[in-house]
């Protein structure tokens, strides 16, 4: 169990990226970052193949790419593939690395969305902007993400945690209950899969609890 402490005066004051700070430094030390694909890649990518199976030139703008592990990935398995973060810098001529955040790009003219634990570093008005940024798209896109749930951390429905993990030092991360995120979600999107599991994202000594959804707008 992670010991959650509320974060209070640093974050109180709206701010569009609480962790921008702590992103910066996690990449410009990126050595012992995992490069290998995360399990929900493999997830998405089996989801795509079953789906899109003639439609392998589909271009993923995997939002929050990190050190663009998935995008990598991806772009591997033969996809077309544009990775944003504003935390890292990239250089690669495997896949389109943009240095901007989630509200400093145009959305339209993707086919998929992929978010894998971007979720849970948005502030919770900033994930329901970016959410009814999304539902703005065709209803044939398809958005992906996977995000860290309440369950053995608060197991409230929602929560505004600051802990420490194998990641790294303490830094913001908002929880979402299942029911919660399904609720929320299922405003503007038509749920296509849903799931809340452990085992999915283990790290080291942690093996937190996940939400994975693949939505659509709804018409
Ligand atoms: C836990 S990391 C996940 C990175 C990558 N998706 C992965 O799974 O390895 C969270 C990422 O979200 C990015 N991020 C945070 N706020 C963002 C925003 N507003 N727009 C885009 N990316 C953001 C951070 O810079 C960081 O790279």
């Amino acid at each position: 169990m992670h010991s959650v402490i509320e974060h209070q005066s640093e974050f109180s004051a709206h701010s569009n990226d609480p962790n921008k700070a702590y992103w910066s430094n996690f990449y410009s030390n990126s050595k012992e970052l995992p490069f290998e694909p995360s399990g929900f890649s493999l997830y998405a990518l089996h989801f795509l193949r079953s789906r899109l199976e003639k439609k392998s030139k589909f271009h993923i703008l995997d939002l929050g790419c990190g050190n663009g592990r998935d995008s990598y990935f991806f772009s591997s398995n033969g996809y077309k593939v544009t990775g944003i973060d504003p935390s890292s810098q990239i250089e690669t001529d495997k896949f389109q690395f943009i240095q901007k955040n989630v509200f400093e790009i145009e959305l339209k003219g993707f086919d998929v969305y992929y978010l894998r634990f971007v979720v849970h570093a948005l502030l919770e008005s900033d994930c329901d902007q970016l959410f009814a940024n999304l539902s703005h798209l065709p209803p044939d896109s398809l958005i992906m993400f996977e995000t860290r749930s309440t369950t053995n951390i608060t197991n409230e429905e929602k929560s505004e945690t600051f802990f420490r993990s194998p990641i790294g030092d303490e830094h913001f991360r908002m929880l979402y209950s299942k029911d919660y995120m399904d609720r929320k979600v299922s405003e503007r999107f038509t749920i296509l899969k849903s799931s809340e599991s452990a085992d999915v994202a283990v790290f080291k000594s942690e093996n937190p609890f996940c939400l994975r959804y693949i939505i659509q707008p709804k018409c």
